[in-house]
């Protein structure tokens, strides 16, 4: 009977760990995940696009995120992605109107040092104070895309940058863009806010490379932090690249979600019926040496 108790145990613990495969912790009883374990899920869902649209980052992941961006792991990142597309590249057979097409904001400048002064996204977008900032010119390349773009401009490709940033930004934009090290594009295509066609980023994005498909540009590959900059129509045969972005995700032409983090009892209740269906195999497995 002891041996069968042991067993049973055994059966059940065993059945629970099972759930370690998921990014659970079944450890402290009630499966009490930490901060930085459920908030790397949350941003691996954001960056999925399986969660979009949210308007500041969950308050618990303000630390995580903070972790996120001065530790290794977002620079690692943005150089896999980075690296991905420049793997890519080097295998192409160049023409005159190959194009890559990149974002700005969070691609190829950080906006990073605006974040860090609000919260690293916890609080609400104010574009007021962003537009203030971006005005200031003095954004920092992002390292990783800095290095993959030089090696994209050597392979002969044609850099077009295609930017949410409005028209009245051109000359900060352009004096930011070489200061950073950016020293030469294709062009810089910027958003006229008063054009009713293009209500969304989505749209707006997919209407001006339709216009450069139409002028012969070949769009191989489109690099960006948002997904409304790699979804829509007029791609090419382009492959788009994702790079990571921890603070913020706009939202585009979809609905907005709540930046709520999923409960952790349905988990639970799981691993509780599964030790009970474990206890009751044991319990006739028993009756039936008995009888
Ligand atoms: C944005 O920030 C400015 C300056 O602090 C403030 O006056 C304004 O009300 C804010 N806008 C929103 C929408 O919160």
């Amino acid at each position: 009977k002891v041996l069968v108790f042991f067993v049973a145990t055994i059966l059940v613990a065993w059945q629970c760990h099972a759930y370690d495969m998921f990014p659970l912790r079944m450890n402290t009883g009630y499966g009490a995940r930490t901060p930085e374990v459920k908030c790397a899920s949350w941003r691996l869902a954001v960056e999925a696009h399986n969660i979009f649209g949210f308007e500041t980052i969950p308050e618990e992941c303000v630390e995580a995120t903070k972790e996120y961006i001065h530790g290794e792991q977002y620079r690692s990142d943005s150089k896999t992605v980075n690296q991905q597309a420049y793997f890519y590249a080097r295998d192409l057979e160049v023409h005159p109107k190959d194009t890559f097409v990149f974002s700005i904001d969070g691609t190829v400048l950080s906006n990073i040092p605006y974040y860090k002064k609000h919260g690293y996204g916890v609080e609400k977008f104010n574009s007021t104070l962003y537009d203030e900032w971006v005005n200031k010119g003095n954004a920092p390349a992002l390292p990783e895309t800095l290095k993959n773009y030089n090696k994209l401009v050597s392979l002969g490709f044609k850099i077009i940058f295609l930017s949410g940033r409005t028209l009245d930004k051109q000359a900060v934009t352009e004096a930011n863009l070489k200061k950073a090290g950016y020293h030469t594009w294709e062009k810089l295509i910027l958003k006229d806010p008063q054009d009713p066609s293009t209500p969304n980023a989505v749209s707006y994005k997919t209407a001006a490379r339709e216009k450069l498909i139409r002028q012969g540009y070949n769009i191989v590959g489109i690099i960006g932090d948002q997904w409304s900059d790699l979804l829509g129509g007029h791609r090419g045969e382009s492959r788009t690249f994702k790079l990571p972005n921890p603070c913020t995700t706009f939202s585009s032409s979809f609905t907005s979600q709540q930046s709520s983090l999923l409960p952790i009892y349905l988990y639970v209740i799981r691993c509780v019926q599964i030790g009970a269906l474990a206890s009751l195999y044991v319990v006739s497995a028993v009756c039936q040496q008995v009888m």
